[in-house]
């Protein structure tokens, strides 16, 4: 069991995304019962609400589909629950640092790929077009390093 934990700020917009994503393509390569998959933000702004409408709007167009979500806030206790911590920007990747004491489990969806960057937030840029396609990418390159250990693309 391979078990990842998405991590943003607000878990409404960037790792509900991601979660929903990787769990689509886990679930097209039969792989569904080898891995469980959440989401967290480092921020309880958004405790308990749903994923938010630009999110849900732009995973409708690529028909992943997603469930009733929870913003939930990451706690040190779900250290032991997890094998990948995986932040979208560099303020999420130091937050996790900074709360669990190690940055061991602590990684960034782009550094899955040939592309060391963030992933955009869209709260503030409204494009989640962009964000899509840039969380699409890392889970491509996240998935094929796990399970084919295969080169990702550019
Ligand atoms: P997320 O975006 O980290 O991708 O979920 C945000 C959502 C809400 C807030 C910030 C970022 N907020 O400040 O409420």
């Amino acid at each position: 069991m391979i078990r990842i934990c998405f991590v943003c700020l607000g878990n409404i917009c960037r790792s509900p995304m991601a979660e929903f994503i990787m769990k689509d393509l886990v679930k097209k390569e039969g792989l569904e019962k080898e891995f469980l998959i959440e989401s967290r933000g480092t921020s309880d702004e958004e405790k308990g609400n749903d994923t938010y409408y630009g999110t849900k709007k732009v995973l409708d167009k690529y028909n992943i589909p997603y469930t009733r979500h929870y913003a939930t806030r990451l706690l040190k206790s779900d250290y032991e629950k997890f094998d990948f911590f995986i932040g979208m920007d560099n303020y999420n990747v130091l937050s996790m640092k900074k709360l669990f004491g190690t940055d061991n489990k602590v990684y960034k969806l782009l550094d899955f790929t040939k592309k060391d960057k963030e992933i955009d937030d869209p709260w503030y840029t409204n494009d989640f077009n962009s964000t899509y396609n840039a969380i699409k990418y890392g889970c491509d390159c996240l998935l094929k390093d796990l399970v084919k250990k295969g080169e990702c693309y550019d």
